[in-house]
């Protein structure tokens, strides 16, 4: 089945600007964002400037690359939207409460993971990540839940009345060499589906990259793709405004 190709937005994950800078510079870094490179804000500023329609940034329980310094500087100095990606942890609500960014992508965190690996467990987790909903909500920030295309954990999105979703759409990214690609695609493609008519509007991310992009912009309903490893691998080569660019190609 196609799709009709439509705008989609890119918001560009610059966590792994802040890998880097991890590092080398890690106590400094801690104490001093801005003045050890490379700067995960000025990095996200060229994004913007490359045409990103939003910046994601993951403030992580044990900051192992961005830290809060460089979410307030984000959340001053970037001009497109400042997307804050996190945990249910009191202490990340709390500062989210406090910044007010424009959105926020509730995700399952666990120390031992190398970056988010799973969706978030609304089903399971029911009344946290409701109380979550409804405080951001109330500050007029937008919620989006990071799950898999699962057909309870959408309808328990919905139930939270959250806006947005992002649907992981990893399994799908790591199937795309084996034998399970077309039918992971489908399963995204139903999730989208059934997300838009419940009325909410639908995101996906992790693992797209330059070669799957085409496959994953037929999903329909799509309102933004957040992508990040893809993009900072590529800026190493070709500069992270050409990089931006290049993916921003695929979406018009
Ligand atoms: N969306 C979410 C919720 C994520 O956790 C991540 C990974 O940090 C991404 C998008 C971006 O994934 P990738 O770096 O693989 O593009």
């Amino acid at each position: 089945m196609t799709y009709p190709a439509s705008k989609i937005l890119l918001g560009v994950n610059v966590d792994h600007c802040a890998t880097v800078r991890q590092a080398r510079f890690r106590e400094h870094a801690m104490d001093h964002g801005n003045e050890v490179e490379p700067d995960p804000v000025a990095f996200a500023l060229l994004c913007e400037q490359a045409g990103a329609d939003g910046i994601t940034m993951h403030l992580r329980e044990d900051r192992r690359h961005v830290q809060d310094s460089d979410i307030r500087r984000a959340h001053e100095q970037i001009n497109t939207r400042l997307n804050f990606e996190m945990g249910c942890s009191d202490e990340i609500v709390a500062l989210a409460l406090e910044l007010k960014p424009h959105s926020v992508c509730l995700v399952p965190e666990s120390r031992e993971e190398v970056t988010t690996e799973g969706g978030l467990d609304v089903v399971g987790q029911k009344a946290r990540v409701a109380d979550v909903v409804t405080a951001m909500t109330e500050a007029g920030i937008i919620t989006s839940l990071f799950i898999d295309p699962d057909v309870a954990q959408i309808e328990a999105a919905a139930e939270l009345q959250s806006p947005w979703i992002e649907l992981h759409t990893g399994a799908y990214a790591n199937a795309y060499y084996g034998d399970g690609r077309a039918a992971e695609l489908q399963v995204l493609r139903d999730g989208a589906i059934q997300a838009h008519r419940l009325g909410l509007v639908v995101n996906a991310g992790h693992g797209i990259n330059y070669l799957n992009i085409e496959e994953v912009i037929t999903i329909p309903h799509l309102h933004e793709l957040n992508i990040g490893h893809t993009i900072v691998s590529r800026a190493l080569f070709v500069g992270i405004e050409q990089a931006v660019r290049e993916m921003k190609a695929f979406l018009i």
